[in-house]
């Protein structure tokens, strides 16, 4: 029996549904509607009625390219007042024989995710990192080890109830029930990391259009996640002010003939400057487009690598750094993270699934697909439309677990 599962991923510049079914092992994306989005800043809902207009589209598409109709969904959530940090908990082992029962476990979470809370914050994720049972360290997982102290280090993630309630918000009013909410850089690094990687330790960063999304992980646990507020249309912003032509022109000439780092180009080459508007065609060295993008990657790239640094050192991370993200895209952007960085740089794309795998083949597809990976490992999914889990439970109800179950 197969499975539909829904993921709505509300991006800066774009809005995209994925309708996948699954088997449990496979997963075939089924239905994609993508708009640009309206009324989203910087990874925060601004305006919610403009919001809703762009998600309805999307799934409309979506749902007319699978002929299914989407209830529930996983939706992803990012934005600069997003926080992630670690905290420790203990417990003691208590039964009679001393051994570490899985009811210790739940304990011993519960006890590190009752701390530092702000009071205005809800609590997202819980993400059990590593235990240590009296002094044996670095244990994934202690149920049916003897001792008498059990201790857990956990990651995790808050994000401000009115952004909460301004997300449910969107999606209720899209009709459609938010089943799970999932930090965008996680479900990212879920869908393009390769078995290995996280174990290697890893930094995700996943560049969209208002922000970045960090996910660093260590020793195969998260041990990090940061939001930057800066991303690809602060690039395209900064183009159509230097070079005075429009938002739309910049745009297009960033994607074709932009570059990350000036010294990379030709400094005699002339590139159009697509006509909109009527306007006649114009020129510009693209040397000057390059001189432009350049110092604002690498200002992104410093903030990044500030997160990354506050978190971990850089010998922690062998398996270097992960870019994807519509911003991956930029010629040359790899180039330039590894100066920044001064480690290994690949970009990801998702990873093969099946079904039309060619219409999310793209690094700005990364959150979306990560989000059905997610939902199918946890057993997501229903064989009647795309609905499942139950009705009416809290949006943030069943994913802390659910995430702790799953790292
Ligand atoms: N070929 C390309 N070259 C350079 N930049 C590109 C290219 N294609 C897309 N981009 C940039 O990618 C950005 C959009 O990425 P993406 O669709 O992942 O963002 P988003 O998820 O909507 O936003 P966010 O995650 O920041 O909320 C835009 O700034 C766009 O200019
Ligand atoms: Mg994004």
């Amino acid at each position: 029996m197969r499975d539909t599962i829904c993921s709505i991923d509300i991006g800066s510049s774009f809005t995209r549904v994925l309708i996948g079914q699954h088997d449990g092992q496979h997963l075939d994306i089924v239905g994609v509607g993508v708009i640009p989005s309206d009324g989203v800043r910087a990874g925060s809902i601004l305006n919610s009625e403009h919001t809703i207009r762009a998600l309805n589209r999307a799934v409309a598409e979506a749902e007319q390219m699978s002929g299914l109709n989407v209830q529930s969904a996983i939706v992803n959530i990012s934005g600069r007042s997003i926080q992630g940090e670690n905290s420790t908990g203990v417990v003691a082992v208590t039964n009679r024989d001393r051994i570490v029962t899985e009811a210790d476990v739940f304990r011993v979470v519960e006890n590190a995710r009752n701390r530092r809370i702000p009071s205005d914050h809800e609590l997202l994720h819980v993400l059990a990192r590593e235990f240590t049972v009296d002094d044996q360290e670095s244990i994934p997982d202690p149920v049916g080890m003897s001792g008498v102290r059990l201790e857990v280090d956990v990651h995790l993630v808050t994000a401000p109830r009115t952004h909460l309630t301004g997300l449910q918000r969107v999606i209720s009013g899209a009709g459609v029930h938010a089943e799970h909410v999932i930090l965008s850089g996680i479900a990212s690094a879920e869908a393009v990391l390769k078995p290995g990687e996280k174990e290697m330790g890893v930094a995700v960063v996943d560049i969209g259009g208002g922000v970045c999304d960090i996910a660093v992980f260590v020793e195969g646990g998260l041990y990090h996640t940061a939001v930057v507020p800066l991303g690809g249309a602060h690039v395209t912003n900064d183009l159509s002010l230097g070079l005075r032509i429009s938002a739309e022109a910049a745009e297009q000439l960033k994607r074709s003939h932009g570059q990350a780092r000036e010294r990379d180009v030709d400094p005699t080459e002339k590139v159009e400057i697509p006509s909109v508007y009527g306007r006649p065609p114009a020129w510009a060295l693209q040397r000057d487009l390059a001189a432009i993008i350049e110092p604002r990657m690498a200002e992104i790239f410093e903030l990044v690598d500030q997160q990354i640094g506050r978190a971990v050192k850089k010998n922690m991370l062998g398996g270097g750094i992960v870019l994807t993200g519509g911003g991956s895209r930029l010629a040359g952007v790899d180039e330039l993270a590894r100066d920044i960085f001064g480690l290994p740089v690949t970009v990801a794309w998702p990873r093969e699934t099946g079904g039309l795998y060619e219409r999310v083949a793209g690094p700005e597809f990364s959150t979306g697909v990560g989000m059905l990976m997610f939902s199918m490992k946890q057993g997501g999914g229903s064989s009647h439309g795309v609905s499942a889990g139950p009705r009416g439970e809290s949006i943030f109800g069943r994913l802390k677990t659910w995430l702790a179950d799953n790292f």
